[in-house]
C-alpha cells in the first residue's frame, strides 16, 4: 500500500440533539465545514497551524486546538515517530451551535489516519475526537463529532465506553439550518441547564427519542415530524434565543415536518419533506432575524451521508 505525503479533508458542520435526543444524536451536513491539510514533514513530531486563529479568538497551543490535539493523541498512539503538519483552514462560525469544534477534530483525524495508510477505522477514531470537545466546552459529548466522522444521522448510545450506532436516513430529508450571528458558548448554554428533571419530562422525552428513531427506520415523515419535541432542554435553552418562538411558528406554518435548535444554538433547523419547503422554511426564520435586526446565514440540502471527506490525497 502507497502513503499519501499530503492529504486535505473537508470536516463537516452537524445538527446535534435533533430536538429531543439531547447529547444522543446528530447528523452530519454537506456545508458549512473545515478543512486541514496534514502533510510529512522531515522533523519529527506535530506542528500547526491556523491562519485565522488569532482573529478568531481560537487557541494556536497544538494540545488544546481541536484540530491539533486529538491528531497529536492518535499519532501518538499509532507509534509514528515522524514529522507531520496540520494546517487547518477554519471557515466555521465558533460558537454556533452547528459544531464548530468537532468540524475541525473530524477533518484532522480522518486526513492523519489516511496519510498513514488508514490504520483506524472512521469509527475508532470517534474516541479521540470526543475527548477534543472536553478540551473545548468541558463536556465528553459525541453528538456532533460522531457524525461528522462517519457522516449520515447517529445514535449514541454510551460516550463512556463510546456505543455509536449509525441509524437509516429517508431519501427525501431536507434540512434547513439559519444560523445568526450571535456567539453562544457550547460551555455556558451546558451551564445553565438544570441538573434534573421531572420523571413526567423525561417520559415524554424517552417516548419522542424512541419514536424519532422507528420514524427514520420507517421511513415515516409524520412520525418523525411529531417527534421532533424537546420539553428538557428546549425551553431552557430557547429563554436565550431571540426570535426563537416567531423562527418555529414560521417554519411550522410553511409546512416543515419539525423545528429546533441546532446543538447548544443559536443555530436554529427545521427538517422537511422536500427541497422546496425547506429552502421556504430557511427564508422564513431568515426573515425572522431580518426583523430582529439580526445577521444570518442559511444553509439547505439532505443530510450527508458520508460525513468527512477526503478532496485531496496526493501519494
Ligand atoms: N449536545 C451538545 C449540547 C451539543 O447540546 O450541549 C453541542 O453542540
Amino acid at each position: 500500500m502507497s502513503t499519501a505525503d499530503s492529504v486535505k479533508v473537508f470536516g463537516p458542520a452537524t445538527v446535534a440533539n435533533v430536538s429531543c435526543g439531547f447529547d444522543i444524536l446528530g447528523f452530519a451536513l454537506d456545508e458549512p465545514g473545515d478543512i486541514v491539510t496534514a502533510h510529512k514533514t522531515d522533523s519529527s513530531g506535530l506542528s500547526f497551524s491556523c491562519l485565522q486563529a488569532k482573529a478568531l479568538g481560537i487557541p494556536v497551543d497544538s494540545e488544546l486546538n481541536t484540530a491539533s490535539a486529538p491528531a497529536a493523541k492518535l499519532l501518538k498512539d499509532l507509534g509514528y515517530r515522524g514529522g507531520v503538519h496540520l494546517e487547518l483552514q477554519k471557515n466555521m462560525p465558533i460558537g454556533s451551535g452547528l459544531g464548530s469544534s468537532a468540524a475541525s477534530a473530524a477533518a484532522a483525524l480522518v486526513a492523519v489516519n489516511r496519510l498513514l495508510d488508514s490504520p483506524l477505522s472512521r469509527e475508532e477514531l470517534v474516541p479521540y475526537a470526543v475527548e477534543a470537545e472536553r478540551i473545548a466546552c468541558g463536556a465528553a459529548h459525541a453528538d456532533n463529532v460522531a457524525p461528522a466522522i462517519v457522516g449520515g444521522f447517529v445514535l449514541i448510545r454510551s460516550s463512556d465506553p463510546l456505543d455509536i450506532v449509525s441509524l437509516p436516513c429517508p431519501e427525501n430529508l431536507h434540512c434547513s439550518v439559519v444560523h445568526p450571528h450571535i456567539v453562544l458558548e457550547t460551555r455556558h448554554s451546558r451551564d445553565i441547564l438544570k441538573k434534573s428533571i421531572p420523571l413526567r419530562s423525561a417520559v415524554t422525552q424517552w417516548g419522542n427519542t424512541a419514536a424519532l428513531v422507528a420514524a427514520l427506520f420507517m421511513n415515516d415523515l409524520q412520525l418523525l415530524g411529531r417527534s421532533l419535541q424537546d420539553v428538557v432542554i428546549e425551553p431552557e435553552r430557547s429563554q436565550i434565543l431571540p426570535g426563537f418562538e416567531k423562527a418555529r411558528s414560521a417554519a411550522l406554518g410553511c409546512g416543515a415536518l419539525g423545528f429546533g435548535i441546532s446543538g447548544s444554538g443559536p443555530s436554529l433547523f427545521a427538517l422537511s419533506e422536500s427541497e422546496a419547503i425547506a429552502n421556504l422554511a430557511a427564508s422564513k426564520i431568515t426573515e425572522v432575524f431580518q426583523d430582529l435586526r439580526i445577521q444570518s446565514e442559511a444553509f439547505v440540502g439532505r443530510v450527508n451521508a458520508e460525513g468527512a471527506k477526503i478532496v485531496e490525497d496526493q501519494h
